[in-house]
């Protein structure tokens, strides 16, 4: 292999994690509101912000009317076993999986909750075929599969007249897809994707059809107060409001809301969009023009644009871990081998958070240190 120089230049934010990703430009910790801080949550001030950050989340989203949203316990996986817990059980289960995040709703639903469900799988780089799904059943599945990179293209394969409702892991999508909430009876993400926020807190969408299964259907399980959405037999519409359920971090709030208004000053859902597509199209042309590079999606149509999944050539686990270790060492990248369930291989950030600019001054990067790693 001829000799790769270490380059020049390095990303200025070398911030590609898929989560928690990078913070917005500019962020610093400064610069959050801190007022609410030290107060209750459930104070006039507290309770404003929390509205505040619903609000944001909802214009930002191009929520309508018909969704809820709330802010719940748990990130994602917190939201999203708070809507199996208390919504499935009513009708036929399917689970779809095609990386390890749809995996783990798999196992909670064959094995915690003992539901028997219908298991559609692909491997990672695929989808499965979602045409045949039986919509007569509620459907759980994952948006963008954070760890293989595939994601579903649109909504258009989710009827409208479906008998089962639509779950969707939706964490790694949101503010970086158009979504087709009508679609959508539950949605779940938290602030740590896209928006570069915090984990800690998720995020809960219900569409009017999620509200019924509540208002109509008692678990045949117990609900840990953490899940419990019904209140005296009424859906406890506060969650909605920012009552939450039991203590929530003001800071992640704070924190929340820096990067909903960042997001608003750049353009709100389009143009966060437009920053993600950026990104992965300068990731594009960086695989493009290397032969030793490709994407684990095999299908540009249903390819991520927020966790791109690269292959390497020849790389085993060692090698990638080699080449992560190389950069982060460098400053150039910082956690960017793949998850430790999908096959080895780098896996790049690109949400509305990255800056392009980072992503072109990568290529060169991992040029040097494919070389370094193979010559190791
Ligand atoms: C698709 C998907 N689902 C669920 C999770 C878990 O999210 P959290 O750690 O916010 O609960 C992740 C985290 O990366 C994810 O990518």
């Amino acid at each position: 292999m001829t000799e790769v120089v270490k380059p020049d230049l390095r990303p200025a934010r070398p911030y590609f994690s898929s989560g928690p990703c990078a913070k917005p430009p500019g962020w610093s910790p400064e610069k959050l509101a801190t007022g609410c801080l030290g107060r209750s949550h459930r104070s006039k001030l507290g309770k404003a912000r929390l509205q505040h950050c619903i609000d944001l989340m909802r214009e930002t989203l191009h929520l309508p009317a018909t969704h809820r949203i709330g802010i719940v316990p748990g990130s994602d996986t917190g939201a999203f076993e708070m809507a199996m817990w208390t919504m499935l059980g009513a009708r036929p289960v399917t689970t779809l999986a095609w990386e390890s995040f749809g995996e783990g709703w798999v196992t909670d639903a064959a094995k915690q909750l003992k539901l028997d469900p219908t298991v559609v799988r692909a491997d990672y780089g695929q989808l499965p075929d979602l045409s045949q799904i039986d919509w007569s059943n509620d459907v759980l599945f994952t948006w963008n599969g954070t760890t293989s990179g595939v994601r579903v293209p649109d909504g258009d394969w989710i009827p409208e007249g479906r008998e089962g409702l639509s779950f969707a892991d939706a964490t790694s999508a949101v503010f970086a897809y158009d979504i087709p909430w009508d679609k959508i009876d539950v949605a779940t993400f938290s602030w740590q994707k896209v928006l570069g926020g915090e984990g800690g807190h998720g995020v809960l969408i219900l569409g009017p059809r999620a509200v019924e299964r509540l208002q109509n259907h008692t678990p045949a399980w117990p609900l840990p107060k953490v899940f419990r959405l019904m209140s005296k037999g009424a859906l406890a519409e506060g969650v909605f409001k920012g009552e939450t359920i039991n203590t929530p971090s003001m800071l992640a709030v704070e924190d929340a809301i820096f990067a909903l208004e960042w997001a608003k000053m750049h353009g709100g859902l389009q143009g966060l969009i437009a920053r993600s597509d950026a990104n992965a199209a300068a990731l594009d042309a960086i695989v493009e023009a290397r032969d030793w590079l490709g994407h684990l999606a095999a299908d540009p149509a249903s390819r991520s644009k927020t966790s791109v999944c690269l292959t390497v050539d020849g790389a085993d686990e060692a090698l990638i871990k080699k080449m992560a270790a190389l950069l982060e060492a460098e400053d150039a990248a910082y956690d960017i081998a793949g998850y430790r369930d999908a096959p080895p291989g780098l896996r790049i950030w690109c949400g509305a958070t990255v800056d392009t600019a980072d992503i072109e001054a990568l290529g060169p990067w991992l040029d040097w240190a494919y070389a370094q790693a193979k010559s190791s």
